[in-house]
């Protein structure tokens, strides 16, 4: 008998207006001085104002780092742990995307434990905690309010270092779909594909349990009617609120499965070529699942399912190739440009091929694929990539 080993935030407030609790729920976890990591754009918009002014009201003093940068560096993880320092804070509250989301867990754990990030990526799991992080996300979504990882990109090596451990899960996560009315479209897109991809993954890895099954179901049922929705109209209220809870369900059900090889091949795109992440896994998704659809014929079915795009009483066999047609005609839909198009010089793709096969490789996820591919096999994949080929 195999064992699940589940672990979530003690805390999740889910629906419109919950962000505007966070002053109770710092409250209910006997914690008072927070640190909020945010983003420049959120501080302009005057998002980062209102959360201050919350807390202020409830008589909470907070201060605010917001040099977080896309796809975070141990730079910009090193500034705010020293932010961190010049301060008595007791917690971290992230706020925003992946990338705030992510540095907030990275400066609550170096804030208390020190040492470089690189000390801490895979294979180490960092289980003992950091200081409490409490995570409102903007985006829907990288699910980073709901798993134990972090990413950190070392740029000195342009690495995308995955760290994982309870250290990084929130105690507490507000997911809030009323922050996500004023997302662009691209990003809206973008992180979409991105909790879907989520949510297969999850589904289809081999570290899949009853309980992560259930969560992923949920959230491809969520998202899958609702993409296309948010991208067409930006206010469609019930979309957004349905997107939302997709890509926090989603996070859940990989942060206790895993990512596999889409996500495995996708953080070396983005590191050596600064592709924004879930633009990277659309890229990498339709070949990706042709290649190993195979391996896990009817796990893969069941994506077509509960994605509504193959009936119940369909084989296996034509409900994956119904699958198939649909990734490719979210990118096609959703202007998901092929890596020649976003603007990655061809002879840098072929020189670094070698180098981002080892990287994925190394990161573990590759491995909890329905089926793993060696170097010369994810090698033939990236040149399917770069041709736009289907895999
Ligand atoms: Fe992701």
């Amino acid at each position: 008998m195999s064992i699940a080993s589940i672990a979530l935030p003690r805390i999740l407030r889910i629906g419109g207006g919950a962000s505007k609790q966070l002053p109770e729920v710092l409250a209910s976890l006997g914690l008072s001085r927070p640190l909020i990591v945010t983003d420049a754009w959120l501080v302009s918009s005057g998002r980062v104002a209102e959360l201050v002014d919350g807390l202020t009201a409830a008589g909470i003093a907070s201060r605010v780092f917001a040099d977080t940068v896309p796809d975070p560096t141990v730079a910009s993880v090193d500034a705010g742990v020293a932010c961190l320092r010049e301060g008595d804070h007791d917690c971290v509250v992230g706020f925003g995307g992946g990338s705030p989301l992510d540095s907030a867990k990275a400066i609550a754990l170096l804030g208390l434990h020190g040492g470089a990030m690189a000390d801490y990526k895979a294979p180490h799991v960092q289980d003992a905690p950091g200081l409490p992080v409490i995570a409102i996300p903007t985006t829907a979504g990288t699910g980073s309010e709901a798993t134990r990882f972090t990413i950190i990109t070392d740029e000195t090596t342009d690495e995308k270092m995955l760290c994982p451990g309870l250290a990084y899960l929130p105690v507490a996560a507000l997911v809030d779909y009323e922050l996500t009315f004023t997302k662009p479209v691209r990003l809206t897109a973008d992180t979409g594909i991105d909790s879907l991809t989520h949510a297969i993954e999850a589904y289809v890895s081999k570290r899949a349990n009853p309980f992560s099954d259930g969560m992923a179901l949920l959230a491809m049922r969520a998202i899958a009617p609702n993409l296309r929705r948010v991208c067409r109209d930006p206010m469609d209220a019930a979309a957004r609120e349905a997107m939302m809870l997709g890509a926090t369900q989603a996070g859940i059900a990989f942060s206790n499965s895993s990512v596999a090889l889409v996500h495995g091949m996708s953080r070396p795109i983005g590191a050596h070529f600064h592709v924004p992440h879930g633009l990277s896994n659309a890229m990498l998704l339709p070949a990706v699942t042709a290649w190993s659809a195979p391996a896990a014929l009817h796990r893969y079915a069941e994506c077509a399912r509960a994605m509504g795009v193959a009936d119940e009483a369909e084989g296996d066999q034509s409900a994956v190739a119904r699958l198939l047609d649909e990734l490719a005609a979210l990118n096609r839909e959703l202007e998901v440009p092929g890596p020649a198009a976003w603007g990655i010089d061809a002879a840098r793709w072929d020189a670094l091929v070698p180098t981002m096969c080892a990287q994925a490789a190394a990161s573990g996820s590759p491995a909890n694929n329905p089926r793993v591919p060696d170097a010369e096999e994810m090698a033939t994949l990236y040149a399917q990539v770069w041709a736009g080929q289907p895999g």
